[in-house]
């Protein structure tokens, strides 16, 4: 079936794998990748698909209202699949007025902008709003976040987050927007902006820099590998129940220090360094405010309904990760230039 989609951030990190697979595996649809290119966006992630035939790129930032209220005048979207947000918990605490913009302003231009130019015809046509498991909190040493688990976000990045996904219900039951929410652990794998966990520590480990850990490194995270997440984002935008909300995750809890002395592992192994080298780079600092202890999710409703589960065991992840940042020095020195090193220095060197 002929289909027009809109994908947003399809520049950032997990949005230039979703764009792909779509264009790659769906040659009858068309593919728009509306994006602001922030810091985090870099249109190279895409080089290889950036002359397809099913493919545009549009620059444009989704918080400013008259610019999105063209862009759907002048082109009707069968589905949305919603991915552009600030994503960095740690700029959210520096600066959270790029959140509030960009994930909840910038969200509810886009629903009005889709229902308004909609008309009331909305058969066969899908908001698909791409969230984070960050909405539900912290938990403790027990228990995994369902989809009926209470809102508790607790960084402006994730209240944002949770606003959104508020916001997208109101549109659903209100005006009968057809809507679809997923939220996802944390993503790994090649072309992740390197100020997130994993692509920091491959970077400062590959160039001898210190590996900040955050306070004792006992906070745990459930990793998944990007191409499992644009897997399910895939099944969910062809076979999710409209007004539904799916959980994602990979079912691979790590602390924070044991991940990263895995990774120094790998990458001794990768770069011919003696056993433990890269490991005495590990450095303990001062922690997140308000450092969410741990995060991990119960993928039973996907598993069960959609039949989704990840595929790529966390071994395979990080070598395929770790090659990838390896084998790309040019990608990794073009992100790391300007804006990147002037956080970087705020975050880690004058504090
Ligand atoms: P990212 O920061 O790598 O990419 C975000 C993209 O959005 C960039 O290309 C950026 O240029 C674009 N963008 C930002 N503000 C914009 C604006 N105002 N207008 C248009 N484009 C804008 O993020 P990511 O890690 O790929 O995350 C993508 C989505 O998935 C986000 O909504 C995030 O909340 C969610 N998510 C991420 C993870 C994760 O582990 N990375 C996990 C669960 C959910
Ligand atoms: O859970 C999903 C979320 O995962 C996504 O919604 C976010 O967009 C994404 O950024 C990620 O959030 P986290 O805060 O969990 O990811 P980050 O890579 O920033 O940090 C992972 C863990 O590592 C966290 O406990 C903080 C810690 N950390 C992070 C950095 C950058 C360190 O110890 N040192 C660091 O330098």
């Amino acid at each position: 079936m002929q289909k027009t989609i809109l994908i947003t951030g399809g520049a950032g990190f997990i949005g230039s794998h979703v764009a792909r697979r779509f264009v790659r595996n769906y040659p009858q649809y068309h593919i728009v990748n509306l994006d602001k290119l922030t810091y985090a966006g870099n249109l190279e992630n895409l080089s290889d698909i950036e002359n397809e035939p099913n493919y545009s790129f549009i620059k444009g930032d989704i918080a400013d209202q008259a610019f999105i209220e063209e862009l759907f005048s002048r082109q009707s979207y069968d589905g949305v699949i919603h991915l552009a947000a600030e994503s960095h918990v740690d700029r959210s605490i520096s600066g959270p007025m790029e959140f509030i913009k960009a994930n909840i302003t910038g969200t509810v231009n886009l629903l009005n902008a889709f229902r308004k130019h909609s008309e009331g015809r909305c058969d066969g046509k899908l908001f698909y709003h791409i969230s984070t498991d960050e909405v539900y909190g912290s938990l403790g040493n027990e228990g995994l976040f369902t989809e009926e688990t209470a809102y508790d976000p607790r960084s402006p990045y994730s209240a944002s987050k949770a606003s959104a996904d508020h916001m997208v219900r109101a549109w659903y039951h209100t005006y009968g927007i057809p809507v679809v929410i997923s939220n996802c652990s944390n993503n790994y794998g090649p072309n992740q902006f390197p100020e997130k966990l994993i692509p920091l520590a491959i970077n400062n480990i590959r160039t001898n820099k210190p590996v900040p850990v955050y306070g004792k490194g006992e906070n745990v995270r459930d990793w998944l590998y990007v191409e499992d997440h644009a897997a399910a984002i895939d099944l969910i935008f062809h076979n999710g129940a409209v007004g539904e909300t799916y959980n994602v995750g990979g079912n691979n809890e790590w602390r924070n220090i044991d991940l990263i002395k895995l990774l120094c592992r790998i990458m001794d192994r990768k770069l011919d360094r003696e056993p433990g080298t890269s490991a005495k780079l590990i450095t303990f600092v001062k922690d997140r405010a308000g450092h969410d202890m741990r995060y991990a999710i119960d993928n039973s409703k996907i598993s069960g309904e959609l039949g989704w589960n990840p595929s790529v065991s966390f071994e395979e992840g990080l070598d395929r990760t770790v090659s990838w940042y390896l084998e790309n020095e040019r990608w990794l020195g073009g992100v790391l230039s300007g804006d990147y090193k002037s956080y970087y220095s705020k975050q880690y060197l004058e504090r």
